[in-house]
């Protein structure tokens, strides 16, 4: 975009936005490898649902603020989508939000109708004000911090003000002035066809609940009929008059679609008529958005119309029309201004007012917009009548950032947003070519972090695995070690037949503070925070051992061919330190674990077969035919006895007893769950529970196949079972597999029948127990302390536990994996995590040490093969969905895990 355009640059905010971060200036050599300015539509780059219509927006540098319908104002971080707090705000809906330019104080105004001004650090209200008359719904709010004076524009065509320095001068107003002790003759009155506008009802907790000091409005400070009509909208700001430009001065819109500019007594605050902005119409629409920009004032009005005005000569110098309805919000920034209207569809304009795009951003009427910047990524946020708020990345604005400027957690999502689009379901032989695609990206992202990489085959048709190693600082050569970096870049299937996923699986896709999408919890999102940790070590000229990478693409397949093709490039691999792996979850949602132990598995196949081909039961059905299903369900009830006790000998000897300290690890978990959840039970219950799927192996019977057509006359010629062994440390797979061989080849022989036995090993994979002592645990554990910190064990509102917490807490007992459950269901809980607001009684604290049910095949195998001890870092939490619809990773819990591998690589090679 030209900077030396004559028309305005269109980079502020309007009146509910910071100021702009950056420097106009400064961008221009950049502007070379920024995207060209085109028509394209921002990205949707996050989606943030609530349970109730977003009305008003403001943001601050850190946090989203939206008002809500149901009288709640939400606070949302800009760094993790996350909500961070949910404020009972106000009996009504939340018409208006206001956050001064020094971000200490927000302003909302409401239906109730009430202004209640807030701290921004503590949440807390500090005042609340109302005017004497009853005012109807209070749309707008403005705020002058140099008068320290607070304006609000009503329904009954008024703005009224009052002037926080005179708070404790003034008289504390009488209970009965309040509001909600008034019944209002003319605004509760019955309207149209009978029915009184509904109004959230008042909680039992009365009005005080949130407390602070409540200001009544002095009858004198009230502008009567500022408007013939109701004020829509206000903005207040400097640079309004251009021959007083450091003038605050207040700029009002109405329903009689007038602009008024209003000039503030420094004494006292009251406003005094300057003039009107005239476009030579009788009676315009009304006025819905304002927003300013330099010289230039910006307005929306009911019927879609947005109003360019210059300031100097207070002339209309362009009337756009768009086809997007009522405007009801402006939003100028990044070289754009932003219309939103009650179609649901954004139209945006150029510097020179053309029309760049229009697109759908919600479901409904769009009711709020903001613009910002975050970490320099410029930002457009919008909130409808479909309870949602959504995050637009802007690329294309004039001040946008070029790629190599981005923050590295943005391209670690984008890094991911690719990763996951391929295919690569190593089970299903139609995706092998998005296999090899998704392995060849993956290492295109080492190669661009100056990674030497190579492509390791393993035996046909198996997918590769991608090598890479990025090499430490050569000048402490002597001390130099080696971690290797384990993971799998093959997915489960997600075809989504049933249409479960709320989003394509191949489409990443953020939501509520979480990224969805196949693969991205298992394993792919943890592979990318390992790559970009050793990335942004190597950079910083920190990292002093060699980091190496092993992905393979067949681990969800039983990681065939991965031992043979290790073997055979053993030399290009080297020596070995220290094994890492991040592919597993934490026990709960909330607090950090580190997994030292995994089962092994066993998959086998148990197929009998008869000399006959398929036959009809009443045509050759008798006592002497030996039939195949029949013989596989005897043969198979041999393998368990009651509560699934394995019965083939010797099958639990090697199982190791239970020591003191590993019983005092589980003593810490059941403590922690509880502490969480009290409704749990008994300890002891929960800690059995937990050592049946960790610390004791198991048998599953997965499904039976047979012969012949699918009806009840037939008796299939063959039949087969699929089973499953988990086993546990010092159960050696291959002598597990031995002896299920023989154990049942004899008892199928004690049966005497005339048919054929076939056990056929699918895969297998040794179990695994990692020293949770060792130098590698021990600095994975201060790497989470450090980087998790006191926000464990928190202190939760015991009143509204959330719901989602307590589905959590149960799987530990019931063994399955919760449903992901969104948080923006939760009740109005005042107390959400949040890192800036602790509790003084909080201590970081040591994360949980766990074992894990599932089954990594090649952890014991590359222990072996390097003679290297192995730990395991779980990114994940309980609810990620892992194999199942809808997987997702929690966005903090990927920046945080990519702090955590940075600071092990950087410390582990000084132990
Ligand atoms: N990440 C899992 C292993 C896992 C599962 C760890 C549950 C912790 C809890 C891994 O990707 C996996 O799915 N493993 C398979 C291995 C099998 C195909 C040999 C498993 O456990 O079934
Ligand atoms: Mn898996």
């Amino acid at each position: 975009m030209s900077s030396n355009s004559q028309k305005p640059r269109l980079t502020q905010t309007n009146e509910a936005g910071p100021p702009p971060h950056h420097d106009s200036n400064a961008n221009t050599k950049d502007n070379i490898d920024a995207p060209p300015a085109s028509n394209r539509i921002p990205a949707l780059s996050h989606r943030m649902k609530h349970d109730k219509s977003i009305l008003a927006l403001a943001v601050s540098p850190k946090n989203i603020f939206a008002g809500t319908q149901g009288g709640e104002i939400l606070v949302y971080s800009l760094n993790t989508y996350e909500r961070r707090r949910v404020i009972q705000a106000h009996k009504g809906s939340v018409l208006g939000l206001c956050l001064p330019k020094d971000e200490a104080l927000l302003f909302s105004s409401a239906t109730d109708p009430i202004v209640n001004v807030w701290d921004t650090t503590t949440f807390l209200r500090l005042y609340s004000l109302w005017s004497t008359y009853d005012v109807g719904d209070i749309f707008c709010v403005a705020y002058s911090s140099y008068h320290k004076t607070v304006y609000l524009g009503a329904q009954n065509t008024s703005i009224q003000w009052y002037d926080l320095k005179e708070k404790d001068k003034r008289p504390r107003p009488a209970l009965t002035s309040h509001p909600s002790e008034r019944i209002d003759k003319f605004f509760d009155s019955a309207g149209p066809g009978g029915v009184q506008t509904p109004r959230p009802s008042l909680g039992a907790e009365g009005r005080d609940a949130v407390g602070g000091q409540g200001l009544e409005i002095d009858k004198q400070d009230i502008h009567q009929f500022a408007h013939y009509g109701y004020v829509y909208c206000m903005l207040l700001g400097q640079g309004i008059l251009p021959d007083a430009p450091s003038e605050e001065v207040l700029v009002s819109g109405g329903g009689d679609g007038r602009i008024l500019l209003w000039r503030i007594d420094p004494r006292g605050g009251a406003i005094s008529h300057i003039y009107e902005l005239e476009d030579g119409r009788e009676e315009g629409e009304s006025i819905l958005s304002l927003a300013h920009d330099g010289s230039f004032l910006y307005s929306g009005r009911f019927d879609g119309e947005v109003n360019v005005w210059d300031l100097e000569t207070r002339q209309l110098v362009r009337s756009l029309k768009t086809n997007i309805g009522d405007v009801l919000s402006l939003s100028l920034g990044g070289g754009f201004l932003f219309a939103g209207g009650i179609i649901g569809l954004v139209q945006k304009f150029n510097e020179h007012y053309e029309t760049v795009t229009t697109f759908k951003a919600h479901d409904g009427l769009i009711l709020a917009s903001t613009f910002t910047t975050y970490d320099d990524k410029p930002i457009f946020v919008t909130g409808g009548n479909d309870n949602t708020i959504v995050i637009w990345d802007v690329q294309d604005c004039a001040d946008s950032v070029p790629k190599t400027k981005r923050s590295n957690n943005d391209l670690m999502v984008e890094s991911l947003t690719e990763f996951v689009s391929f295919r690569t379901v190593s089970s299903l032989p139609k995706y092998r070519a998005d296999c090899r695609r998704g392995a060849s990206f993956l290492r295109s992202v080492f190669q661009n972090f100056g990674a030497a990489t190579e492509m390791l085959n393993t035996a046909e048709p198996y997918n590769p695995i991608v090598f890479a190693k990025f090499r430490g600082n050569p000048t402490t050569t002597a001390l130099r070690k080696k971690i290797l970096f384990y993971g799998h870049y093959d997915v489960i299937a997600a075809e989504n037949e049933h249409g479960k996923w709320k989003h394509d699986p191949f489409t990443l896709t953020g939501e509520g503070g979480y990224l969805y999408g196949r693969g991205i919890s298992d394993n792919k999102g943890p592979i990318i925070a390992a790559t970009y940790a050793a990335h942004e070590l190597a950079n910083e000229q920190l990292l002093g051992s060699d980091i190496l990478f092993l992905i393979e693409g067949e681990e969800e397949s039983g990681s065939r061919g991965f031992a043979q093709a290790i073997k055979a490039n053993k030399e290009l691999i080297g020596d070995v330190d220290w094994i890492l792996l991040a592919n597993s979850y934490w026990l709960d949602d909330h607090v950090p674990c580190l997994t030292y132990g995994l089962r092994g598995v066993i998959h086998a196949t148990v197929q009998i077969e008869s000399r006959h081909p398929d036959l009809h039961s009443g045509v050759d059905g008798s006592a002497l035919l030996d039939e195949p299903l029949k013989d596989l369900v005897m043969l198979l009830s041999k393998l368990t006895g009651s509560h699934g006790k394995v019965l083939i000998p010797g099958f639990y000897d090697p199982i190791l007893r239970l020591t003191d300290d590993e019983r005092h690890l589980y003593d810490e978990i059941t403590e922690t769950l509880l502490r969480g959840n009290p409704d749990l039970g008994d300890a002891e219950a929960l800690a059995q529970s937990l050592m049946r799927r960790w610390r004791e192996a198991s048998l599953t019977i997965h499904r039976f196949q047979t012969s012949g057509p699918d009806n009840s006359t037939i008796i299939p010629r063959l039949a087969r079972a699929s089973i499953s062994f988990r086993l546990v440390p010092n159960q050696e797979s291959s002598e597990i597999a031995k002896s299920l061989q023989s154990f049942l080849h004899s008892e199928f022989d004690k049966l005497d029948s005339k048919n054929k036995l076939k056990v056929a090993i699918d895969h297998q994979a040794e179990p695994w127990l990692g020293d949770y002592t060792n130098e590698i645990f021990q600095t994975l554990e201060s790497a989470i302390m450090s980087v998790w910190g006191p926000t464990l064990g928190r202190r939760r509102s015991s009143v509204h536990a959330p719901k989602s917490d307590l589905s959590h807490l149960t799987s530990a007992i019931s063994r399955s994996r919760p449903a992901p459950t969104t948080s923006n269901t939760l009740a109005s809980s005042s107390v959400e995590p949040d890192t800036e607001l602790l509790d003084p009684t909080m201590v970081a604290r040591k994360p949980l040490y766990i074992r894990e049910g599932g089954s990594i095949p090649s952890i014991r195998f590359l222990e072996k093969e390097f003679g290297a001890p192995a730990a395991h870092l779980p990114c994940g939490q309980a609810s990620d969905s892992a194999h199942l619809d809808n997987e997702r990773l929690r966005l903090v819990n990927l920046y945080n895990s990519k702090m955590i591998f940075k600071k092990v690589f950087e410390e582990l090679p000084k132990c």
